[in-house]
């Protein structure tokens, strides 16, 4: 059945097991994807607003061949990414990335949904400096 329908109109067939396995080059797949996914889907695939109300979906939990798929179509919004654009292999470094980004998580602690160091850091500054600042005003105020 599946043969039936995929001889009706053009279109990339299902993806070879071979590129499917996330035992890539997790640091190319990282360049790549901060080149061409970053943009909508946040530096890890944490998601992004796009305009009119529309989002690129969190890549977390997506399995391999989803990822593959998606690229080869193009969803909704989404660019399609082919072969000449993205070869296999390169599609097969980003899952490798997605997957390694899936499952390290952040070394250093809780993360604001990695929206990215200056963000973070910034509000580490104020919100994180502002209740020590708090605490010293009170405790001055409470020796007098
Ligand atoms: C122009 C913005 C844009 C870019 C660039 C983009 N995407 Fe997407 N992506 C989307 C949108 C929007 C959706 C949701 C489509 C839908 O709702 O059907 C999506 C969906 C997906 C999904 C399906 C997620 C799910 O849970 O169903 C995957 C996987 C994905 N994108 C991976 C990628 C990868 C990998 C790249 C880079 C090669 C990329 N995307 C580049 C906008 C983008």
């Amino acid at each position: 059945m599946a043969a039936w329908v995929a001889s009706l109109a053009p279109g990339p067939a299902i993806p070879d097991e071979e590129y499917l396995r996330a035992d890539g080059n997790p640091t190319h797949g990282g360049e790549l994807f901060r080149i061409n996914c970053a943009m909508c889907h946040n530096a890890v695939g944490a998601a992004g607003a796009l305009t009119e109300g529309k989002w690129a979906p969190q890549l977390k939990g997506v399995s391999e061949k989803h990822i593959y798929e998606a690229m080869v179509t193009g969803p909704q919004n989404m660019p399609v990414f082919n072969d000449a654009n993205l070869t296999p292999e390169d599609k097969k470094d980003i899952i490798t990335y997605l997957k390694y980004v899936e499952n390290n998580p952040s070394v250093g602690g809780y993360e604001l949904g990695s929206i990215g160091p200056v963000a973070e850091g910034l509000f580490v500054w104020i919100f994180g400096m502002g209740f020590i600042i708090a605490i010293t005003v009170w405790l001055g105020a409470k020796s007098n």
